[in-house]
């Protein structure tokens, strides 16, 4: 089976509760089941993780980067900042797929930009859960 990453940034581990109107009432962690169950029906195996924490984040894509697994990742708000979140997608080989459960284009100016977008082969937004889905299918077509 193929190996699929789908790593989440800071505050996505709040999903459910956490501002509702933009991001539904699913919880990450159903998020995770449709994932699973995607990636399954797709033929993936893919390996679910959420942080908070900068430093972790790029010890997965390192780990990532030296497995030659390919990426799905909502960094979350370090999209819009992370210039080392950047630098370690940046040294993967197979595709990266930025996902966002918002449109971050049809929200604040700060959100407009991506640091992620210019090195991922697609981004995927706007489309909640669903957005998941969307790049796991994507994937499977690349
Ligand atoms: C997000 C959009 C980002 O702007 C925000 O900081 C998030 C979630 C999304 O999935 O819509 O934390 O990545």
């Amino acid at each position: 089976m193929r190996k699929v990453m789908i790593l989440n940034g800071p505050n996505l581990d709040q999903l459910g509760t956490r501002e509702p109107e933009l991001y539904g009432s699913l919880t990450l962690s159903d998020i995770e089941k449709l994932c699973q169950e995607t990636a399954v029906a797709l033929g993936f195996e893919a390996d679910f993780r959420q942080t908070n924490d900068e430093s972790t984040l790029i010890g997965w894509l390192h780990e990532a980067t030296k497995s030659d697994l390919p990426v799905i990742m909502n960094p979350a708000a370090f999209t819009h900042y992370s210039v080392a979140i950047r630098d370690a997608a940046a040294m993967l080989s197979a595709p990266l797929i930025e996902v966002h459960i918002s449109n971050p284009i049809a929200r604040e100016e700060f959100r407009h930009t991506s640091l992620i977008s210019g090195i991922a082969k697609g981004t995927i937004s706007g489309f909640g859960a669903n957005s998941y889905v969307l790049a796991l299918s994507a994937l499977a077509k690349l």
